[in-house]
């Protein structure tokens, strides 16, 4: 069901100097700060030749991220994300599998511009997964 590892997500205190590490230290393509007011961050994106990381900075009082930075002070990895080719088939199947979802059960618009769904990490080996439908 799942396909292409989309983007690898991490949680970041201070943005910039995260953008350093990939830019001037790992010699990664980082884009310009994008923020994201509905999504409570503020992002950049690291393009790799095989997939995507994004780093994820809080924006906002309402920030989904606020608390894995509290838990987390130096920040870490916050999620994966897969690519589904139908976001409501494989909605329906997670949830005959008995799986459950994180947040809203109705795919939202994520920061790509398509609808995304979060598992619960507690159902999947301790990891918050994103799907995509590519
Ligand atoms: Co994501």
């Amino acid at each position: 069901m799942i396909g292409r590892l989309n983007h690898v997500a991490i949680a970041v205190p201070d943005l910039t100097a995260a953008a350093r590490i990939y830019s001037d230290i790992l010699g990664a393509d980082v884009s310009q700060p994008v923020d994201m007011p509905e999504h409570g961050v503020t992002t950049i994106f690291v393009t790799l030749p095989n997939t995507k990381i994004e780093l994820l900075a809080v924006l906002g009082d309402e920030s989904p991220i606020a608390n894995f930075l509290a838990k987390n002070p130096k920040g870490g990895m916050h999620h994966i994300c897969y690519e589904v080719d139908d976001i409501i088939k494989a909605r329906d199947h997670l949830l005959a599998e008995g799986a459950r979802l994180a947040g809203s059960s109705e795919p939202r618009i994520g920061a790509h511009g398509k609808p995304v769904l979060f598992l619960h990490p507690a159902d999947f080996i301790g990891t918050l997964i994103e799907l995509e439908q590519a």
